[in-house]
């Protein structure tokens, strides 16, 4: 019976030893349950990750929970919740925000309907930031710019900070508008940023505060400083006594000039949503306030500025060489701008 016993495990020994050595089975068994163990564990990992995560994106969600805005579905990209990374926005966290930048020309009124945006307490426009060459060196640097204005984390004198409702900036043709306005439009529809374009109707008058401005950069007539704008009626005379000379045959070229580049600036931004206004009619009809604040969708306020006109009445009054652009432009189709007067 012992020797059966025994020689049954011998035949359960030499049955099986034969096909693999033990010390092979068990690295098998081994490297089986080390890959077992490893998965089981990346498994584990993974389920604490993503829920972990979706802790992390619960609090946006709760944070968000803000009442629905009352718009249209077509206002939808227009409406925005930044949130600034320099401050918090506080109890105006819930407030929509929207997105803007005025187009326009030096010496076209933008710097005066600036000054009437920003007395919206709502409103921050935050001023003419692409003068500056760095920021406009290509478009990386713009839409970095771009993104922090839009962020709210520009800040300057018009920052209205947490209780702002529409935020923007000032940008003339010629600062690097022009020159990437493929990418710029692009930016402007992906983001839901609308545009305001700001014109003059009389390019002449334009001209003649173009030239005046010009020549006060060197002049400085105010007790040695130079400004483009002023606030005292006083300044105003001091500014308008300089009459500048037009060269009469650089005039019409000059004046289709503008005209084309205007014509151009609402071809290439024609898919933006945009409203376009001239300094004229806003200075004649103050409802035309009433319509960007309808446009920007911020409560209508009585707005307000404290800049006082340079150059008022009749233009023969304002240039040194009147006669001769009088008979240059009679008969060309800028004939209105010699008559066309306005009062403010
Ligand atoms: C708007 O202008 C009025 C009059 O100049 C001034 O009293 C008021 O403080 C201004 N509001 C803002 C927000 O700048
Ligand atoms: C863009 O301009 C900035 C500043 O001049 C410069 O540092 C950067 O390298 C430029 N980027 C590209 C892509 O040219
Ligand atoms: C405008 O600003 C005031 C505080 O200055 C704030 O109470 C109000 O909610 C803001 N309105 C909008 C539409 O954001
Ligand atoms: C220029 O200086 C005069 C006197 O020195 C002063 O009365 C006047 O207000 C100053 N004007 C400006 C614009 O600073
Ligand atoms: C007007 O400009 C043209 C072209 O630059 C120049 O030839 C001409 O001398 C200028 N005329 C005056 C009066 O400055
Ligand atoms: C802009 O587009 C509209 C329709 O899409 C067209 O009627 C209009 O003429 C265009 N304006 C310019 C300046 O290209
Ligand atoms: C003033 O502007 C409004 C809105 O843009 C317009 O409906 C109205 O006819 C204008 N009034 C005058 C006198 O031009
Ligand atoms: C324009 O020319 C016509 C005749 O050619 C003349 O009658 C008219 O007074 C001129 N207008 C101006 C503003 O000089």
């Amino acid at each position: 019976m012992a020797d059966d016993l025994c020689s049954f495990t011998k035949d359960v020994f030499i049955t099986k030893a034969p096909k693999k050595s033990p010390l092979v089975l068990r690295m098998i068994v081994l490297v089986f349950a080390m890959v077992c163990g490893v998965y089981i564990c990346s498994i584990c990992v993974k389920q604490i990750s993503t829920r972990s995560k979706a802790g992390f994106l619960n609090i946006p969600v709760i944070q968000k929970a803000c009442p629905e805005p009352n718009i249209e579905p077509w206002e939808i990209p227009y409406v925005h919740y930044p949130k600034p990374k320099t401050y918090s926005r506080a109890e105006c966290a819930c407030n929509p925000v929207r997105y803007f930048a005025i187009l326009s020309m030096q010496r076209s009124g933008s710097g005066w309907f600036e000054t009437l945006l920003n007395n919206h307490t709502n409103v921050s426009s935050n001023g003419e930031i692409f003068s500056v060459k760095v920021r406009r060196s290509n478009i990386s640097t713009i839409v970095e710019t771009l993104d922090k204005i839009y962020n709210l984390d520009w800040l300057s004198s018009a920052s209205k900070n947490e209780c702002t409702a529409a935020v923007g900036l000032k940008w003339m043709l010629n600062q690097g508008l022009m020159q990437h306005h493929t990418e710029i439009v692009e930016y402007f529809n992906t983001r839901g940023v609308s545009i305001i374009f700001l014109f003059r109707r009389n390019l002449l008058r334009r001209m003649i505060s173009v030239l005046a401005n010009l020549y006060d950069r060197d002049a400085k007539l105010l007790n040695g400083t130079h400004k483009s704008h002023v606030h005292s009626p006083h300044e105003a005379d001091i500014l308008a006594k300089y009459k500048p000379t037009i060269n009469a045959t650089l005039l019409i070229p000059n004046l289709k000039q503008v005209e084309e580049t205007t014509a151009k600036a609402l071809e290439y931004f024609n898919s933006t949503r945009h409203i376009i206004l001239y300094y004229e009619d806003v200075v004649k009809n103050r409802t035309k306030l009433t319509d960007v604040q309808d446009f920007l969708k911020v409560p209508r306020r009585e707005l307000k500025s404290r800049q006082v006109k340079i150059h008022k009445g009749s233009l023969s009054q304002q240039v040194e060489n009147w006669d001769d652009l009088k008979k240059v432009i009679n008969g060309t189709h800028y004939e209105s701008f010699l008559q066309a007067d306005y009062r403010k």
